[in-house]
């Protein structure tokens, strides 16, 4: 047996009760398989000493990490929350819009800007003053739509403009980070590019591991991550096809990154966050039971709602989708919720398809379980 396999199975031997040693192996087999993390980017055994500080993050998502979203991300033990990328053009021309995503005072949120004109950043960024926590850099977004303005990704391919956008914020005094990915094409520029922002004062460079051509096919790598940490002083993310605790430990003993950054993985499952804390300092977590998806659920859209009004309704769908993948006879309800418009009626839909499912898993009765 090697040195390695003696540690994972004494770990998993020592602390995992037997279903997670199951889920524990099988999510193991599945990364082999994809080749992305092998026996020597596994040291299960750090969980249990050096991986305790990890700052679990909401990562920006356009149309998806709104006020509502990131409060119960907080709230369920997010550590940093980013808004979604919001313009600096629309932010300067006073757009009503781009001001209604800005976090309040209180939420203690990063807002990401997008844009290209160093000074229409500054503008920006002093218009939002205190509101938020720091302002990060999008150089990760490969829409075209975006792109083919020099916003977002593009601006991978002039990194000296995004060091002078960096320079200028933290020239005065504000405090700033970058998203980028890990270049645009096969010829990968992370490195330049991360030490164009790290130059500038960029006090965190967090990496999608994926290249903007990708887009979001294939598998994150999250080598460049590990690369930039060795290589830079500054504080480093790491982002993509972070969807388990599992992955969350693995991303951050693989590449020891400062910040660990959950965007699809997090949308129908915002217990994410509190399961990885879970696992750092317990070595395990357990699943939420019925009654606490449906309580969760309902909180959300209760706090969509109170952001949007009524629209709130129309706008939760996505979540709704997602937080009831996988659980039995989810399809009637979803296609009934994209038709509804009334609270009363949804709540009332809700319940009933809860009740149900409590009590055939009370009961015991067969097709009533969770399933995966
Ligand atoms: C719906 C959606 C919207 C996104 N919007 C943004 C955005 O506004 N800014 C950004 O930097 N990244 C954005 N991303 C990228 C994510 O922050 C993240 O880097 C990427 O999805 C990989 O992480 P994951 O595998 O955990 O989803 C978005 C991703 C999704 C799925």
């Amino acid at each position: 047996m090697s040195r390695f396999r003696q540690q994972y199975s004494f770990f998993i031997g020592l602390t995992f009760p037997l279903h997670r040693i199951e889920s524990k192996q099988s999510y193991f087999f599945h990364k082999l398989t994809y080749g992305i993390i092998t026996e020597e980017h596994l040291h299960v055994e750090i969980i249990t000493s050096e991986v305790r500080f990890l700052i679990i993050t909401l990562s920006p998502m356009a149309g998806v990490s709104d006020k509502s979203f990131r409060k119960l991300c907080t709230s369920m033990g997010a550590d940093v929350t980013f808004t979604e990328m919001i313009s600096v053009n629309g932010l300067t021309k006073k757009n009503k819009k781009s001001f209604q995503m800005l976090p309040d005072v209180d939420e203690h949120a990063v807002v990401q800007l997008f844009g290209k004109e160093p000074e229409l950043f500054l503008r920006a960024a002093e218009l939002i003053g205190d509101r938020a926590r720091w302002i990060d850099i999008n150089a990760a977004c490969p829409v075209f739509k975006v792109t083919k303005r020099g916003y977002g990704s593009a601006l991978m391919k002039t990194p000296s403009l995004l060091r002078k956008i960096v320079e200028l914020l933290s020239s005065n005094g504000i405090k700033v980070s970058v998203k980028m990915r890990i270049g645009w094409e096969e010829q990968k520029n992370f490195m330049e590019v991360a030490r164009a922002a790290s130059d500038g004062g960029a006090f965190l460079i967090t990496i999608h591991g994926r290249t903007v051509e990708q887009g979001y096919s294939g598998k994150a790598d999250w080598e460049p991550a590990k690369l930039l940490k060795k290589a830079l002083k500054t504080k480093i993310g790491i982002s993509g096809d972070i969807f388990t605790p599992y992955d969350a430990v693995n991303a951050s003993t693989f590449t020891n990154a400062d910040y660990i950054f959950i965007a699809r993985g997090s949308i129908g499952n915002p217990w994410i966050f509190e399961d990885t804390k879970s696992l750092v300092a317990n070595g395990e977590f357990s699943l939420p039971s019925l009654v606490e998806r449906e309580k969760i659920i309902k909180k959300h859209l209760d706090m969509e709602i109170e952001e949007y009004g009524l629209h709130g309704i129309i706008m939760f769908r996505k979540f709704l989708v997602r937080y009831l993948k996988n659980l039995p006879q989810s399809h009637e309800i979803k296609e009934s919720f994209m038709r509804m418009e009334n609270y009363e009626e949804l709540t009332k839909v809700l319940d009933a398809y809860f009740d149900k499912l409590i009590s055939c898993e009370q009961g015991g009765v067969e097709g009533g379980n969770i399933e995966g």
